[in-house]
């Protein structure tokens, strides 16, 4: 029996997600098992970017949570309410929950869970907090058998995108607000992101997930990035640091039973050779320490349709995984029954740049020579340079345009015989 989902929203998340579940091919197997019974959607006239057979759009939100066939409600509406009362809903209907709402969770999570936890259901929100970056499902399982003192996050793409474009043009925080807003990269209304409530959110579930317990978002200290000026910027590239609005949560004596929480978002000098300061524009990275595993950081993009649609699908998948399993039919997702071998390329079909420095005799026309034989056997240079002498031979470094790896060596072997070759001592792939 497939598994039936109820979505309530039909906007750039949720299109993205019924985009990705009716485009399956090369996706694990077990998302076939998923049907998109119900979506609610705000009208049913609008033109919509995916296709739905007319009895799966309907209006009456309600009537999904309370439907005995829909197993997954997916809530990607958005808002306070009516998504907290739907959830509600759901959730005392037996329904488990994947939600993107980071608004929502952050405010009512702990009547969401304590809802959930009685109706025995569970609650999913991977795409809560950093998009498309599974850092939700890291945090509850593989990481948690460490100590974790420390998680610190660039968890808002659009004051990312500000700050770096403020650095990088020497541009005021107004201009480029202005012109993010024009592009796209910041709301109408940017209060959320700009004064850091929308990286307060994320960071209060982080620290609930990390340090096992629950956050009064009102504990969150919170400052936005409309003071910092490009004054600011420059006097901290000038000692070393990068400007970055950071979410952090922060314990104080780890493995002490006082030890207390800090959790906190505001503008920080960040050292430029930290792993967060080459985090730019909208990308979101979230860097996780604790013990005894250190530090591990999750980067990748902090928000878009498909991004989000990627971490809502992820947390259905988890659920369909938690559906099919019983006593005789293990967790599909921890089980590796995989019965047939990938088709492996042979190095020499592969299509790179190459890297290649060669020690030559010094004589009119080596170089020549060098470009025929790559020439005669299509392999195009992007560069090449003569940097000087080394024991007496010339010292010839060539880079690639992408080639086939067979090629590249076809042209080496001819390139060896040349008289005026000595050695070629280095050869190295290029990204
Ligand atoms: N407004 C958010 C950001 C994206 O700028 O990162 C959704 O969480």
């Amino acid at each position: 029996m497939g598994v039936k989902l109820g979505i309530l929203g039909l906007g750039t998340v949720g299109t993205g997600t019924v985009q990705l579940l009716q485009d399956l091919v090369g996706r694990n197997p077990l998302l076939q098992e998923i049907e998109i019974y119900r979506v609610g959607v705000r009208s049913l006239d609008k033109i919509r970017e995916v296709e739905l057979p007319a009895e799966v759009l309907t209006t009456d939100l309600e009537a999904i949570v309370s439907d005995p066939a829909v197993d997954i409600v997916v809530e990607v509406m958005g808002g306070l309410e009516p998504a907290r009362s739907l959830i509600l809903q759901a959730l005392k209907n037996g329904k488990h929950v994947v939600t993107a709402n980071k608004a929502a969770i952050a405010r009512f999570g702990a009547e969401i869970f304590t809802t959930a936890n009685q109706a025995g259901v569970y609650v999913m929100l991977e795409a809560a907090v950093g998009g498309g970056i599974p850092v939700i499902q890291p945090l509850k399982h593989s990481l948690r058998v460490n100590r974790i003192h420390t998680i610190t996050g660039i968890v808002n793409g659009t004051t990312n995108y500000i700050l770096t474009r403020m650095q990088t043009e020497g541009s005021d925080f107004s201009d480029v607000l202005a012109d993010a807003q024009r592009l796209g990269y910041a709301e109408a209304d940017p209060t959320a992101d700009v004064e850091g409530l929308d990286a307060a959110d994320k960071i209060a579930i982080l620290a609930s997930l990390g340090f096992d317990g629950r956050i009064n978002l009102q504990d969150v200290y919170c400052e936005g990035i409309r003071q910092v000026s490009k004054t600011d910027i420059t006097y901290a590239e000038k000692l070393g640091f990068v400007i970055k609005l950071l979410a952090i949560a922060k314990q104080s004596t780890p493995s002490s039973p006082s030890s207390s929480l800090s959790v906190r978002v505001h503008p920080t000098l960040v050292p430029k050779a930290h792993p967060l300061a080459s985090i730019n524009g909208v990308y979101n990275a979230i860097l996780v320490e604790g013990e005894p595993i250190g530090e591990v950081m999750f980067f990748g993009p902090g928000a878009g349709a498909g991004a989000t649609a990627s971490a809502v699908t992820s947390d259905i998948l988890n659920l369909v995984a938690v559906l099919k399993t019983s006593t005789v039919n293990p967790n599909p997702l921890l089980t590796c029954g995989h019965q047939d071998y990938c088709q492996i390329a042979p190095m020499t079909e592969l299509v790179t740049r190459f890297y290649a420095r060669f020690l030559t005799k010094d004589q009119p026309g080596v170089i020549g020579k060098l470009g025929t034989c790559f020439g005669n056997h299509g392999v195009s240079l992007e560069s090449v340079v003569q940097t000087g002498f080394q024991g007496g031979l010339a010292e010839i470094v060539v880079v690639t345009h992408d080639v086939r790896e067979g090629d590249f060596h076809q042209a080496l072997a001819e390139i060896r015989n040349l008289e005026a070759i000595d050695s070629i001592p280095s050869l190295l792939r290029v990204l």
